[in-house]
C-alpha cells in the first residue's frame, strides 16, 4: 500500500516512517524540514502543509492510498509563535484534508493530544468531555478533530485519530511541554545531568513511542464498522515527574536530576488531565499499551547509549 507522511522528520515521523515500510508498505515522507538520513532521497518530497496548492499537487501526483497527518507545531514553541502555529496546525489540516478528497485518499490518520484538554477535566478524563485547551496548539488540536468529524459525516470520509499522551523516545523533539520527561532520559544518559522544568509532583500522560507507533498503525487497519467514533483517548502511564526521575536515577548511576519550574511551561502542564480514559479506544479496537515506566526505562536507556555510540 502507499502511504504519504506529513512532518516525517519530526519524533513521530522518522520511526513511523520506520514501522510502515517493515509492513511492506511503500512510503512517501514529506516534510518542511531537511530530509533525515533513514529516508532515502526518492521517497522524499518537502512539502509546506500550510501551502494549498502544493498539498494538493503533490497528494494528486502521488496519489497515497493513506495519509499520516504528523506535521504540527508543539504546544511550547507555539505559545512563542501562534500564528504561525494556526497556519501550520489548523490551516494545515484543513489543507490536508481537502487535498485527500480532491486526490481521493482512502483514509486519513490524525494525531491529536491531551492538548485538547484544559482544566478541570474529569480524573481521569474522557473522550466526550468539555475542550478548553490553553494553548494555540490545543485549539488547533480540537479544531483539526472537527474538522476530520465534519469530513466524516458529511462525505463518509475515512477519518481517524487518537489524543496522544506525551510521546518519549530516543529521538529528540522540538518545542513540547511534555519534553521534560524525553530529556530526563536523553540528557540523564548523555550528559549525566537534567534540570526539568516542571515541578516534581507535575503529573501527565505519557506513553513510549513503541506502543504510540503500534496505536496508529493499529487504528489504521481496524475495520471502519468497528469504531463508534473518530478520535480515540489512548493511555499508558502517568507518573510524577519525580518517580520519572527515580526509575532513571536507578538505571543510570550518579545522574543529577533536578527540578526548576518555568511558569509559562507548569502552567501549560497544569492545565492538562492527570490521566485520560481510554475504556473506547480498548473495546472498539483492542488498544492496550505493552510498555509501562519501568518498562520503558529498561528499553530505553540501552537505545539511548547505543545512538550515543553511533553518533560519536
Ligand atoms: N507532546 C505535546 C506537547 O508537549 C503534547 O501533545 O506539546
Amino acid at each position: 500500500m502507499k502511504v504519504l507522511i506529513t512532518g516525517a522528520g519530526g519524533q513521530l515521523g522518522c520511526d513511523l516512517a520506520t514501522q510502515l515500510k517493515e509492513r511492506g508498505h511503500y512510503v512517501i515522507a514529506t516534510d518542511i524540514a531537511a530530509r533525515p538520513t533513514n529516508i532515502p532521497a526518492d521517497q522524499w518530497h518537502h512539502l509546506d502543509v500550510s501551502d494549498k496548492s502544493s498539498v494538493i499537487s503533490l497528494f494528486r501526483q502521488d496519489n497515497p492510498e493513506v495519509v499520516y497527518h504528523l506535521a504540527a507545531i508543539l504546544s511550547a514553541r507555539g505559545e512563542e509563535i501562534p500564528q504561525q502555529t494556526y497556519r501550520v496546525n489548523e490551516i494545515g489540516t484543513f489543507n490536508v484534508l481537502e487535498a485527500c478528497r480532491e486526490a481521493q485518499v482512502r483514509q486519513l490518520m490524525y494525531c491529536s493530544s491531551i492538548a485538547v484538554f484544559g482544566a478541570g477535566t474529569p480524573d481521569p478524563t474522557p473522550d466526550d468531555t468539555f475542550l478548553m485547551p490553553t494553548t494555540m496548539y490545543g485549539v488547533t488540536k480540537v479544531g483539526g478533530e472537527l474538522l476530520g468529524n465534519y469530513y466524516h459525516s458529511r462525505w463518509g470520509f475515512d477519518f481517524r485519530g487518537v489524543r496522544f499522551p506525551g510521546l518519549i523516545s530516543a529521538a529528540l523533539p522540538g518545542g513540547g511541554t511534555s519534553d521534560y520527561a524525553l530529556y530526563m532520559y536523553v540528557d540523564g544518559v548523555r550528559i549525566g545531568a537534567y534540570e526539568s522544568f516542571c515541578r516534581p509532583d507535575t503529573r501527565i500522560p505519557l506513553m513510549y513511542m513503541p506502543d504510540a507507533l503500534r496505536a496508529l498503525i493499529d487504528l489504521s487497519e481496524a475495520p471502519r464498522e468497528k469504531l463508534k467514533r473518530c478520535v480515540y483517548n489512548i493511555s499508558a502511564f502517568s507518573p510524577e515527574a519525580s518517580v520519572i526521575a527515580a526509575s532513571v536515577a536507578a538505571a543510570v548511576p550518579a545522574v543529577k536530576l533536578t527540578f526548576r519550574p518555568d511558569p509559562k511551561r507548569q502552567s501549560i502542564l497544569d492545565s492538562w488531565p492527570n490521566a485520560l480514559d481510554d475504556t473506547c479506544a480498548r473495546e472498539d479496537w483492542g488498544w492496550s499499551p505493552q510498555f509501562d515506566l519501568e518498562g520503558m526505562t529498561a528499553d530505553l536507556i540501552p537505545k539511548i547509549r547505543a545512538l550515543l555510540k553511533e553518533t560519536e
